[in-house]
Formats: structure tokens, sequence, C-alpha cells
């Protein structure tokens, strides 16, 4: 029994035997402008069919990636329908025709995949002569087997216009117990589950033209499509293509990952039948660089993906599985698909990002639907109103499809018009109201952009990833870019707290987020360029450095408990003057009339660390003014507020209103630190501290700091402070004693000086200059000689760099020679001034280079007057 994956060799092994050139899976994002997906194998051929561009091979062949979700309600319910499927196809352009396309075709069912011919049937389009004699002359097909069909089944077109043809289909029959009896036929009614198509080759060789006519095209073309799911049911015995080895190991993994069982319920099977088609087409959509979003294929994605996960719901897995399903996708086609296994971490970050995201609004938009439509029950109504679902689309977040899937399962009737209507009023409203509330501002670029496309979805308070589509990307300095996206996890600075940082990917483009601003509610984030351009209206990935916000949130949060302990330590006048918090410390500022004492810092660190070990939660909720100041919120100063206000509180201690990030639980601070406590303006005190990391590394550095004292002064931790004192009381004793020595030391000095003294007319002169002695000794050193001398005149200079005198005269001269004089004298001439009493005098200049000018000038000045 052939396996799915040799189905998909054998196939192209015997085309490539008949001269077909194999060409890989073209992507799922076609190059045609026209279509949103790759919806069958002859897609990525288009041009070549109808003659726009020469085709490279005249034949080749596929295995092609596709994915249509036309009939998306159905797919999990039925056997057969899939989102994402293979089709194995072989081509020509413009080279063979009907007869070898029919001829390979049984060629390949009856001898490689060897189905039982008895059971094969047979349609050709109902004028199509030659296809059916091809089938019955070339191949020997039994004509019973053989059916004409309508355009309904036997004509195939891409899409209304463009080229398409008449077709013939291989069947095969399982038999009455799937549906008519021992007479039906292909094509009976009934037998839809009965008589199943495994191949359709279409003969390409018209143009339908806008006004619905059909031109012959420059050439006969062959385009064939056999979906391998289908095939690989068949040849290996299953009724069902989710029992094939093709599907059946991720029937096996969705049942793993949601603790559930298969077989066993029709419910729980079309739930776990959804999650494998599904993962296969998030994979592959992904894989080739969809991301989810509200338009488009994104939109495609982000519908089959959320549909998944309400299945994993119905399963009752709650938590985050979706994500874990690509690990078995990919492992089971990466050799079909290499290029599944290079992108595996992007895939599975993408679905993850989006599961979460979905989980959240899951939790509130189905308790919602559900109590809509207890509620419409138990009032005996059977539709529910398009103001309901509008409101849990636009509140909620909460996919109108999903509102439909669950009211289709209730029998609820619902109406996608009215919600539609809903849509386009609130558009109207929004936008009226736009206009008024607007007053032109500075920024005319910003006030444009909002105008345009109103404020960005902040959606960083519960994910820290997230997509956003670019709507703006501009030139900013220094080679930087300006981006705004439609939806951003980044926190944009305001409220004292810093923005958040990350990294922004996608489309080829990596950039490092270093600043966000908010302005009107539009978030522009500065993004330093690592990598490729930025192309505004993709979707790209946007990841929030999340070290840094929690070391943000727990600085911000512990600047809630600072405020709440200062008004408990030093008095209830204590308010909020303004506060900054980044991922490295917060600043608080406050009014308090005076310095805090230590003791009062003490004490403040104290209790809030002593909350801080109590590990109480941190809540936030969305409340009208009113009922947060009845709460007892603190309204911070200078803060403006909406009706509607966020307040962040730590259960009996702390409630304050803010808009800032803050971790669910104070107990993650860990630790709080005070750093200083300072005047920074009248009455308004700064104290600025760190937590968390932060304090830990401030403490760290106490202990470094302590340490290499303790090196230095060669101690220990228990000693040091008992060193310490002690090396301080020695180094008192040891000034003291050398403040005597100096003393007998200026003694001895000034013997010497009596010992070099001369004798001007009868009276002792001595006069000294010294080189850095201080003034202080200059006194001492007078004062001793005209203690211990009579009849004496002592001049002393010193000087390195300024010049100082101090000059004594002992009492019986004091009326011939004045001590104030002479260093009077010799300070001016050293450039400056001085003077005191008759019998001693202190003064100084500033040049110290005249001291010998100048105590000559007193010699001359001493012999005049003596
Ligand atoms: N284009 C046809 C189909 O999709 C045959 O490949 O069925």
């Amino acid at each position: 029994m052939l396996t799915g994956n040799q189905i998909r060799k054998e196939f192209i092994e015997f085309f490539e035997a008949k001269h077909h050139k194999h060409f890989e899976s073209a992507s799922l994002i076609p190059d045609d402008a026209t279509l949103l997906l790759t919806v069958a194998g002859m897609v990525p051929f288009k041009p070549y069919f109808l003659g726009q561009k020469e085709a490279p091979y005249p034949r080749v062949t596929t295995y092609q990636k596709c994915i249509r979700t036309n009939d998306l309600e159905n797919v999990g319910r039925t056997a057969r329908h899939h989102t994402f499927f293979e089709m194995l196809g072989n081509f020509s352009f413009g080279d063979y025709f009907k007869k070898e396309a029919i001829e390979w075709s049984w060629e390949f069912v009856t001898e490689v995949l060897k189905i039982d011919k008895d059971k094969l049937w047979v349609s050709v389009f109902t004028t199509d002569d030659e296809a059916e004699q091809i089938w019955i002359e070339k191949c020997n097909f039994p004509k019973e087997r053989l059916v004409r069909l309508g355009e309904d089944e036997n004509w195939w077109a891409a899409g209304p216009t463009g080229s398409c043809g008449p077709c013939s289909e291989i069947h095969v029959d399982l038999g009455p117990a799937y549906g008519g009896d021992e007479n039906s036929k292909l094509g009976d009614e009934g037998t839809d589950n009965r008589f199943i198509e495994i191949w359709n080759l279409v003969f390409t060789e018209w143009n339908r033209m806008e006004d619905g006519s059909l031109e012959p095209l420059p050439k006969k073309n062959i385009d064939t499509g056999a979906g391998l799911e289908r095939i690989a049911a068949m040849v290996q015995g299953k009724s069902n293509n989710f029992e094939t080895d093709l599907l059946f190991p991720l029937v096996e993994e969705a049942v793993k990952l949601t603790n559930s069982q298969y077989g066993r319920d029709e419910e729980e099977n079309f739930s776990l039948k959804v999650i494998t088609d599904h993962s296969r087409a998030v994979t592959f959509l992904i894989n080739d660089g969809v991301i989810p979003s509200n338009e488009g294929r994104g939109y495609v994605l982000r519908r089959i993906l959320r549909r998944a996960v309400r299945h994993g719901r119905l399963l009752g897995q709650s938590e985050l599985f979706l994500y874990k399903m690509v690990d078995k996708v990919v492992s089971m086609m990466e050799n079909a698909y290499p290029d599944l296994r290079s992108n595996i971490d992007h895939i599975k970050k993408v679905v993850k990002i989006e599961e979460e995201k979905f989980s959240r609004t899951l939790d509130q938009g189905m308790q919602l639907v559900n109590q809509e439509i207890e509620k419409l029950k138990a009032a005996g109504i059977t539709k529910l109103d398009g103001e309901v679902t509008f409101k849990l689309y636009d509140t909620y977040g909460f996919p109108y499809e999903l509102t439909e899937e669950i009211c289709q399962e209730k029998e609820i009737e619902i109406s996608k018009e009215e919600f539609e209507a809903k849509m386009t009023e609130q558009k109207e409203k929004a936008r009226a109201a736009r206009e008024v509330v607007m007053e032109k501002g500075q920024d005319s670029f910003i006030e444009e952009f909002y105008d345009k496309y109103g404020a960005t979805e902040f959606t960083g308070y519960t994910t820290l990833k997230d997509t956003g589509k670019l709507l703006s990307a501009r030139d900013g300095k220094d080679g930087k870019k300006l981006m705004i996206f439609d939806t951003t996890p980044f926190y944009g600075e305001s409220g004292g707290q810093a923005a958040d940082i990350g990294i922004i990917t996608g489309n080829g483009f990596e950039g490092k987020v270093i600043d966000v601003q908010k302005q009107k509610g539009i978030f522009t984030h500065t993004v330093e360029v690592l990598k490729g351009t930025p192309i505004e209206g993709e979707e790209y990935f946007l990841e929030v450095d999340e070290a840094n916000r929690m070391a943000t949130a727990k600085n911000h949060t512990a600047t809630h408990l600072l405020h709440e302990a200062l008004r408990e330590v030093l008095g209830s006048h204590v308010q909020q003057a303004g506060s900054f918090v980044n991922g490295e410390r917060l600043r608080f500022d406050f009014n308090h009339y005076e310095a805090m004492t230590g003791e009062e810092l003490e004490k403040v660190e104290e209790l809030v660390n002593e909350k801080i070990a109590e590990a109480i939660n941190v809540s936030v909720a969305d409340m009208s003014m009113d009922e947060a100041k009845k709460a007892g919120a603190t309204a911070l100063f200078g803060d403006k507020y909406g009706d509607v206000v966020r307040v962040v509180s730590v259960e009996g201690f702390s409630i304050e209103l803010c808009g800032g990030t803050h971790i669910d639980n104070i107990g993650k601070i860990g630790l709080f630190k005070i750093e200083s406590e300072a005047g920074i303006a009248a009455g308004i005190r700064r104290i600025e501290a760190v937590t968390g990391k932060g304090a830990y590394k401030a403490v760290k550095n106490i202990e470094m700091l302590l340490k290499n004292v303790e090196k230095v002064v060669k101690s220990d931790e228990a000693n040091l402070l008992d060193r310490v004192e002690k090396m301080v009381e020695t180094i008192k004793e040891n000034s003291k004693e050398l403040e005597e020595l100096k003393s007998r030391f200026t003694q001895i000095e000034a013997q010497a000086l009596a010992e070099n003294s001369e004798v001007i007319n009868g009276v002792t002169v001595i006069m000294k200059t010294f080189k850095t002695t201080t003034a202080d000794d200059l006194r001492k050193m007078v004062d001793y000689v005209k203690d211990k001398m009579t009849n004496t005149v002592v001049v002393l200079a010193s000087g390195a760099d300024k010049a100082i005198f101090a000059a004594g005269v002992t009492k019986e001269l004091t009326s011939k020679v004045k001590a104030g004089n002479l260093v009077k004298e010799a300070a001016v001439i050293t450039g400056g001034n001085g003077g005191g009493r008759p019998d001693f005098a202190q003064a100084g200049g500033k040049d110290a280079t005249k001291i010998q000018e100048a105590m000559n000038a007193v010699k001359e000045t001493l012999k005049n007057s003596l």
C-alpha cells in the first residue's frame, strides 16, 4: 500500500518519465493580483495558458500546496473538506492535449495506484465526444461507467474570466453503503459521498471575456489536478481523508494536546479534524509569509487559526496548544517542503502570539455570547440582535464568524446585514466624533494621521508580543525610522514611565525600537534599522524587551508603594510632584518642608520592603472617576483623566489612578533600596531608588566596597567596625603627639634663630626666611623669641607660592620700632597688605619671589630707625 509521501513521489516520477519538468511547489501567495491565495495547481501557470508569457517548458508536473476557504464551515464536518491540501498535476502548455492527458491519467490510476478498475467512473462534458471516444477506444473504459455532465460539474475555470475549458473527471465508487443503490450512476442525486472525484483533467482551450463570451486561447493546454489526500484515502482504503497517513498522525497529536479521543463522539471528531486540517493551513500560510491581521490573507489566516483554537476550547483545552501542532506538521511534511524546517521557530512564534491574543478575546467573548444566547432562550427569542453581535465584535474583539458559528450550533438566527450596518454606522460616528474632538495642534502629520486612521491600538497591558500593520514609516534622524502601526504592544513614554524598547521584524526587515512617543493616541516608534526596509501596508512582529519591561514595572509599582510609605511616615501632606521610572531606577518627587532624617528614610525603606515581603497582588481595573474616588484612589498631580480611569491597587495598601504597566504581585519587586534623598526646589524633595536586580546590584556594590575596605585595613567583616574605631583612636593619639613634637621642634628652631642674630645699635635683630613654614608656626616662633629675649626685634618670612611675614618687637623697643610697620612694608613689596600691633604683627603678599627684596628693605628700615 502506498503511503501519501510515496504517492506524491510516484506521481512526479511518472510524469518526469513522460518528459515533464518537475517544478517546486509555488508559494501560497500567488504572483497574481486577482487571487488572494493559490487555490489550484494551475495558478502559477496562468500567464502560460493565456499566452501572456512563454512557458519555459512545454510539459510541467508539480505537487502544489493549495488553500481553499470557500467552504470553511464544512471543514472538519465532512470526510474530505480541507482548507490546506496538496494538488498533484501535470500540465501541457500548447504541447500534448486530450489523448495523452486521458491515457496517462488512466495508466497512473490503474497501474501505479492500482485502484480497482471496476470501481472507477468517468465523466466528460456534455458535448465532449472526443474525450468520450478516447476513454472508450484508447483506455478500453466501459461505456456504462462513463457519464456526460454539464457545466456545473464538468467545466473548469479559475475565475469568472480567463482560461477555462471542459473537463473530464475520474471517480472512485465506494459502493451503495455511501449512497444510492445497485443501479446508481455517477452524478445521481444523493451519491456525493459515494462517488469520490480523484482527478480532474481540464482541457484548457478557452478564454472567458469580461462580457461572458468565450474566445479560443492561442494554444490548447492541459491542466490536471488530483487531490493527494483523496487519492491517499482511496489507495489506503479509508473512507475519510483524515484517517490516511497524511493526516492521522496530526489527529493523534491533536488528541494528545487536547486530551481527547478520536472516534468516540461526532462533535469531538469534528473538532479534532478542524485542528488537524487547520494546523497545516496555519503552518503553511505563515511559512509563506502571511501574518494574522484583519485584512486579506492575514484575515484568512486569522480566521483559520482562531477557528482551530476555538475547537481546542470545545475539547476542553484552554491552554495554548496550537503552536505545538506546528512541530508535528513540520516533521511530517519537511521532506516535501524543506523550507518548513528553517522557518519553524518563526511559525511557532506567530501561532503562539495569535493564539494568546485570541485566547484572551475568547475567554471574554465566549462567556458573553453564551450569556446572550441563554438570555434569548429564556425569553423564547430565536434571533440574536445585530446590536449584540456588533458589541461583541467592537467591544470585545470577538469575531463575527465565531458568533455566527456558535449561533448556528445553538440554532439561533443571526444576521450579517445587521452586523455590517452597525459596523458602518460606528465608523461614521467615530469619524464625526473625531472631527469635533480634534483641535488642530502643532504636529500636522499626527493630526492628519489621526484623521485618517484613528488612535493606535495599544495591547501592551496584556501582551509583550504582537503583530501590527505598518501604517507609516517616515525617516527620522541619523537614518532612524519613525514607524506607526495599527496595533502595538510597545508602551509609549507617558505618566513618568519610560517607553518600552524591543525589536520589530518582518518582511525582511529588522529594527531596534529605542523610543516610543505617544501623541493624540498615535504611538510613534523610533527604530534603529538593523536590516532591510520597512514596507507600509505590511504586517510586522512587535516584540517588547521583556526584561526591561519587567524591571520598569517593578520600579513603577515600587513608586506607588513609596508614595504610600512616605504618607505613612511623614504625614498625609505628602503628594507626588512628579516621577520617572525606567528599567534601571525610579525617581519620586514629593512635597515636604524639610530634609528627611536618616531615621525617616530608614522607616520608609523598611515599610516598603515589609510590604514587598507580603507579596500582595496588584490589580488593575477600569472604572468611572466617581467609583475610583469612592474606592479611595489617589489621583496624580497634574494628570488629566477622562470619564473612565485605570485604577492600580495593591490591596490594603495603595490605590492610584495610573496608566502605567505594573507587575501583578509586589513580591516580584524583591528588594527596594533608597539611594538618595535631596531637595530639588523649595518644599520639594526627591528620592531616588532601585528595585529588583538594580537593588541587588546596589547591595552588591556596598558589599564590594566593604570587602575593599577590609582588605585595606586588614580586617574581616566581623571585626571591621572595631578595627576602624581603633584606627581612628590611634590616629587621634598620633596627631596629638605630632602636635607636641612640632611645637618642640619650633622651640628648637627659635633657639637656633637666637644664635643667628645680629646686633644693630645694641639691639638684637633676628631675621630669617623659611620655605614652607606656616603662618601659625611663624607666630609661635616670634612669640617664643619675644618671651625669651629682651631688646630684640624679630622678623620672619616664609612662602612657597605666597609670601607670609610675622614680626615681633620686645616691649622696651616699641616706641622706636613698630612690628605693624615692618610687616606692612614687606607685604607691600610682595604685592599685599597687612599690619597689626606694635609688638606683634602678621601680613602677607602674593609674590613669593620678592620675599628676599622685602626682607632687605625691612633690614634697611631697622638700621635707620634703631
Ligand atoms: N484546475 C483544476 C482544478 O483545480 C485542475 O487542476 O481542479
